[in-house]
């Protein structure tokens, strides 16, 4: 087993978390100002979301320059002192790699658009259209079709925003390139990868229609994600980092499913050494996804455990390995979405602690979930994010819906959720920056602070230390034999981890009410671990849990 997996990793958006200079934009010198809180977490790695050059049409997910500092963020001294800085504190800097598309400032794609010859010509997919429309009938993951015009009748594929071109990764010169990037930041002394959406840069030969006979813009679903050429070109990569034996991969798989994973991340094999999937965050969507709204984002206990208990019995059986996280930059905030954000906000912000640092896959702690941050209502004119924008468009042409139907879909599952700022204080700006963000600020900055975590004992705050602790204390979490318990039960997510001699029952109150359970056998003698309730009930072979309440017990098995 790679020792690494026990690790907990934090993810920064850095666009939100700190800002020093006082334009409203947080940066490097920011977050540098923080690493002591960071470490005070206990925390092994930082993920930084992307912090190269980028005309931000994706937040940075739009690389212009791999090898420039945004000037937002900061400078490559401050770069390279945020990483001495980060590793005296052990902590360890991962980087988002976007490899599946650059920028269209990118330098190979302004060559490649102006210049039919360019060498960089081959480094995207450049097609003539058909007739006066695109190539082919593929959607944008965004919505809208998936390709850009670039002049007359030609056309270059972009699966995320029309700003965002797909490079070509057939082309072996893509591929040295990419390796070049990552050696360059190795190089430098980071400890590891983030690959955005690793499970797609290889797509179908020619580009063919997907689903012909249908009308309208199709999801190419199979034509662009998990293909088997991607894992050949993750081999090649591999094989010229062998000077690297250390670094850490860690895949986004857009959409992947269990026996994708299992090829993307075996545990045996050096490929990406843990895949995040995407089944918890789609709960309670349609088949088309987020802003698909048919089962209109409604899912039970059950069916949250369904998916979880799946993940975890297959990586199990399998042999493979996932990062488990609750939430990033491109989800809702967690509390929100899966616990209750007003009655038992702190309550089920432990719960689903407990649940993250307990499972088999390596924890993601993403910035503000730690105090509790929630969902951010925003008018429309304080939307930021092209995805938003766009979905809400999207929604009235294609799938006809009226103007608030549409607007109140997305401002169920925008990314801007996640990306209003840390909030540090109860200070005007939250005490992210002196002046007024780029972003606003949520006004429950008054009573969710790091500030205000800080001084109650019983803070979520206080509570993710001892979580983190604990998952670092107890291997039996990560790589303890995965039972599943009370499987029946429609309140509880409940289930035993088995490690050396050591067995652990965690059993959370996934529900606003209270839930009973009987104890069997050995468990009446149990040793308590940790209870998240400040008052537990006292039980006699049954179990009582207050709502949101979460247990863990400890028996020796020999
Ligand atoms: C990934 C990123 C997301 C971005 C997309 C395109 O899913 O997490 O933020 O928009 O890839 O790069």
């Amino acid at each position: 087993m790679k020792q690494h997996y026990q690790s907990v990793i934090y993810q920064i958006w850095p666009r939100s978390f700190k800002d020093s200079q006082n334009d409203g934009i947080g940066d490097l010198q920011g977050i540098i100002s923080k690493l002591d809180y960071l470490a005070s977490l206990g925390i092994d790695y930082l993920w930084l979301s992307p912090i190269y050059a980028s005309p931000n049409a994706d937040y940075g997910y739009d690389v212009s320059d791999y090898y420039q500092i945004h000037p937002d963020f900061g400078t490559m001294d401050d770069f390279d002192t945020l990483l001495f800085e980060a590793n005296r504190r052990g902590i360890k800097l991962i980087m988002d790699i976007v490899a599946n598309h650059t920028s269209i400032e990118h330098t190979w794609f302004q060559s490649a658009q102006k210049d039919v010859s360019s060498p960089y010509r081959d480094f995207y997919y450049f097609m003539e259209g058909k007739g006066n429309h695109p190539p082919n009938n593929w959607i944008s993951i965004f919505g809208g079709s998936a390709w850009r015009r670039i002049e007359d009748n030609t056309y270059a594929l972009a699966l995320f925003t029309p700003s965002q071109v797909d490079l070509n990764w057939q082309n072996p010169k893509v591929r040295n390139e990419v390796v070049r990037i990552l050696k360059f930041w190795l190089d430098k002394g980071v400890s590891g990868f983030r690959w955005d959406v690793i499970n797609t840069i290889s797509k179908i030969d020619g580009l063919i229609d997907k689903n012909p006979n249908k009308k309208g813009l199709q999801f190419a679903d199979d034509y662009i994600i998990n293909r088997e050429p991607s894992l050949q070109y993750i081999d090649e990569i591999m094989s010229q980092l062998s000077d690297y034996p250390d670094v850490l991969m860690i895949g986004e798989g857009m959409l992947i499913d269990q026996a994708s994973a299992a090829k993307y991340a075996p545990n045996q094999m050096r490929r990406m050494d843990m895949m995040f999937h995407f089944d918890l965050h789609m709960l309670g969507c349609g088949p088309l996804g987020k802003y698909d709204f048919r089962k209109l984002y409604r899912f039970s206990t059950m069916d949250m455990k369904k998916v979880i208990f799946s993940w975890q019995k297959d990586m199990q059986d399998k042999g493979y390995w996932i990062g488990n996280y609750l939430s990033n930059h491109d989800q809702p905030r967690q509390i929100s979405r899966f616990g209750d954000d007003k009655t038992y906000r702190v309550a089920s912000g432990k719960a689903l602690a407990v649940l993250n640092f307990t499972l088999s896959g390596t924890p993601f702690v993403y910035q503000g979930e730690e105090i509790g941050m929630t969902n951010c209502h925003l008018d429309m004119d304080e939307w930021r994010d092209f995805e938003a924008k766009n979905g809400y468009l999207v929604l009235q042409s294609m799938m006809k819906l009226p103007a608030f139907l549409a607007k109140k879909i997305v401002m169920k599952m925008t990314r801007d959720h996640a990306r209003t700022v840390m909030q540090w204080t109860d200070e005007t700006y939250a005490g992210f920056s002196n002046v007024n963000p780029w972003i606003k600020v949520n006004p429950n900055k008054d009573e969710i602070s790091v500030q205000a975590c800080e001084k109650d004992s019983n803070s979520l705050l206080h509570f993710y230390r001892k979580m983190i602790e604990l998952h670092k204390q107890i291997p039996a979490f990560t790589f303890g034999r995965f039972e599943p318990e009370y499987i029946k039960h429609p309140q509880l997510i409940a289930y035993r981890k088995e490690y050396n001699d050591e067995s652990y029952l965690i059993v959370i109150n996934f529900s606003k009410k209270m839930a009973t359970c009987k104890l069997k056998g050995t468990w009446l003698d149990a040793q308590e671990v940790l209870y998240t309730h400040t008052t537990r009930s006292p039980w006699v072979k049954k179990m009582i849990l207050l709502p949101y309440e979460a247990r863990i017990m400890k028996i020796n098995l020999f």
